[in-house]
C-alpha cells in the first residue's frame, strides 16, 4: 500500500449519508486507521454532511460510538484526539440547494486554495443522481484549483437502463477519469492476489484454460440473514446485491487475459473483454431460492418472491474458455461465510495402476480463499504408504496468517480509499463494466419474473448449504459443490 504524498494541498473528503452505517462501520474505521498508519497525508478534513442537526462534536460522539459498536474498533485515546480534530459536520437537506451553497462556503473556509476534494456518495441509491446534479449546479467539481473526485457506492443502477441513466447523469457533471464505483471486493487482498497469483508465476497460466480446466466454481457464501436491511433487499434480491457485483468482478479477475500493465485501463478493458464474452445465461440454468423464514423478517412483504440465494452455471465464448461451465452461487443464511474459487482440473487420460473397481478418482482443486481463512490450497492425490492400491487426496497449503504472521490483512476500505486519494481507480468498475453487468443479469431477472415455471423459486434451511436442488443441478453435470478452503470437506455433499 503506498503512502499518500504529504506535498499536497488540503484535501477534503466529503460523506454524504454521514450519519449512515457505511460511515460508522467501514468508511471512518478505515480512514482512522490509514491515519494511525501514516497513510494519510497531514492536511486531511473529513466532513460529514446529512439531514440531522449534529454540532461537530456530537458527530465526533457519533462516529466513535458508532465505530466501537458497529466495527469493534476502540481507538487509542491520543490517536482520536489527533484525527476527530479533522472530523466537521454540515447538516443539510440532500435537495435543497441553499444547503450544498453552505457546504462550499464552509469548505471554503477550512480549506483555503488550493484544495483537492474527494465526495463519497454513501446515501441510499436514489439520491446519487440529486447530488451530482447539485455539485454539477454549484460548479463544485470544477478542477480549476485542485482534484475533485467522486466514489459511488454500490448498488450502481437497479438495471442496465438505470445504470446507463446513472452514467449519463454522472458524466454530464463528471469526466469518467474522476468516477470511482466501488465494489469491494476488489479493495480485499485476497481478490486482488487472484491477478499476482495468476500473472507474477509461470506454472499456472499454461493450464488456465479449457485444456486442463474441467470447470470453475465461485462461491460467496453468507451466514447471516438479510438483518436489518429489509427494505432495500426486499427490492435487491440478491442478484443486484451481490451477483451482478461481487462475484461477476471475482469472475472477472480469475478468467480475464493478462493486460500488458498494469493500469486502471489495461486492467478494465481485460475485464470488460470477459464481460463481453459470457453467453447469454439460460433459466434452465438457474436455482433462485429463499431462505425459510425470510417472508417473517419485518419489512419483507409476506408473499415476497425475492431470492436471497442463486446458482448459476455460465459460459465465456472465447478460445481460452471455450465450453468450461463457471458455476457461481452466493447466497444468505447459508452455513458459513465463506468466499472461495474452486478451479477443478480434469481427470487424467489414462491411469495405470491398478486400482479397485470402485475407485473415484478425485480431481486436482485449486482453491482461492478469498475469506475467512484467507489463503491458496491445491488439492492432489497420493499413494497411501504401505498399499500398492489406495490413494488419498491432500492439500498443499498456504495461509495469510502463518506466511504473513503479525500481519494483519488491511480491510477491503482502507486500500480503496488510498487508491482514490492517490488516483488509482485500478479497482474500481468503469461505466461499461457496469453496464456490461447488468446486461448478463438482466435477461435472468427478466425471465424469472417472465416465466417463473423455468425456475421456480425453491426454499432452503437457514444455516444449510442452500437448497437440495442447487446440488441436484450440479450432480446433473456430474459435479458436486466444492469448498477447498473453508465451510467444508471438498467433495462432501452439500444440503
Ligand atoms: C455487500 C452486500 O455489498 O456485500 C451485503 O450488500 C453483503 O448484502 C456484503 O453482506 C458481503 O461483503 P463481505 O465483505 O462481508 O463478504
Amino acid at each position: 500500500m503506498e503512502r499518500a504524498d504529504t506535498n499536497h494541498p488540503p484535501t477534503s473528503v466529503v460523506i454524504f449519508g454521514a450519519s449512515g452505517d457505511l460511515t460508522k462501520r467501514k468508511l471512518v474505521p478505515a480512514l482512522y486507521s490509514l491515519h494511525t498508519k501514516g497513510r494519510l497525508q497531514e492536511k486531511i478534513n473529513i466532513v460529514g454532511f446529512s439531514r440531522r442537526p449534529f454540532s461537530h462534536d456530537e458527530f465526533r460522539q457519533l462516529l466513535l460510538s458508532g465505530m466501537q459498536e458497529l466495527a469493534g474498533v476502540i481507538p487509542v485515546e491520543e490517536d482520536w484526539k489527533q484525527f476527530s480534530q479533522n472530523l466537521w459536520y454540515v447538516s443539510g437537506d440532500l435537495n435543497d440547494v441553499s444547503d450544498y451553497e453552505n457546504l462550499r462556503t464552509f469548505l471554503h473556509q477550512l480549506e483555503g486554495e488550493p484544495s483537492n476534494r474527494l465526495y463519497y456518495l454513501a446515501t441510499a441509491p436514489l439520491h446519487f443522481p440529486v447530488i451530482i446534479d447539485q455539485l454539477g449546479r454549484l460548479e463544485m467539481t470544477r478542477e480549476d484549483n485542485g482534484w475533485r473526485r467522486v466514489v459511488i457506492e454500490k448498488p450502481f443502477g437497479s438495471d442496465m437502463v438505470s445504470a446507463i441513466e446513472l452514467n449519463k447523469a454522472v458524466h454530464i457533471v463528471f469526466d469518467e477519469r474522476q468516477v470511482y464505483r466501488i465494489d469491494h471486493y476488489l479493495g480485499k487482498e485476497t481478490a486482488q492476489n487472484i491477478l499476482y497469483f495468476r500473472f507474477l508465476n509461470t506454472i499456472f497460466e499454461p493450464i488456465w484454460s479449457r485444456n486442463f480446466i474441467d470447470h470453475v466454481q465461485i462461491t460467496v457464501a453468507e451466514n447471516v440473514d438479510v438483518e436489518h436491511r429489509a427494505g432495500y433487499y426486499d427490492q435487491a434480491g440478491v442478484m443486484r446485491d451481490v451477483f451482478q457485483n461481487h462475484l461477476l468482478q471475482l469472475l472477472t479477475l480469475v478468467a480475464m487475459e493478462p493486460p500488458a500493465t498494469f493500469d486502471a485501463d489495461s486492467v478494465r478493458n481485460e475485464k470488460v473483454k470477459v464481460l463481453r464474452a459470457v453467453r447469454p445465461i439460460s433459466l434452465g440454468d438457474t436455482v433462485r431460492a429463499q431462505y425459510e423464514g425470510y417472508c417473517q423478517t419485518e419489512g419483507v412483504s409476506s408473499r415476497s418472491q425475492t431470492p436471497t440465494y442463486t446458482a448459476i452455471k455460465l459460459f465465456i465464448d472465447n478460445w481460452r474458455w471455450q465450453g468450461v461451465p463457471f458455476y457461481l452461487r452466493t447466497g444468505k443464511a447459508l452455513a458459513t461465510k465463506t468466499s472461495e474459487l474452486v478451479i477443478e482440473f480434469k481427470a487424467p487420460p489414462h491411469v495405470m495402476f491398478e486400482l479397485p473397481d470402485d475407485y473415484v478418482l478425485t480431481p486436482n482443486q485449486l482453491s482461492l480463499c478469498i475469506q475467512p481463512d484467507e489463503g491458496i490450497h491445491l488439492r492432489f492425490e497420493t499413494k497411501v504408504p504401505g498399499s500398492p492400491q489406495e490413494t488419498r487426496s491432500v492439500d498443499m497449503e498456504f495461509h495469510y496468517r502463518s506466511s504473513f504472521k503479525g500481519e494483519s490483512l488491511p480491510d477491503a476500505y482502507q486500500r480503496l480509499l488510498l487508491d482514490v486519494l492517490n488516483g488509482d481507480a485500478s479497482l474500481f468498475t468503469r461505466s461499461d463494466e457496469i453496464e456490461l453487468a447488468w446486461s448478463i443479469v438482466d435477461p435472468v431477472l427478466e425471465g424469472w419474473a417472465s416465466s417463473p415455471q423455468a425456475s421456480p423459486l425453491v426454499s432452503y434451511l437457514p444455516g444449510s448449504w442452500g437448497p437440495l436442488e442447487a446440488d441436484q443441478f450440479l450432480a446433473g453435470d456430474g459435479r458436486t459443490w466444492r469448498l477447498g478452503c473453508g465451510g467444508h470437506e471438498a467433495g462432501e455433499q452439500d444440503g
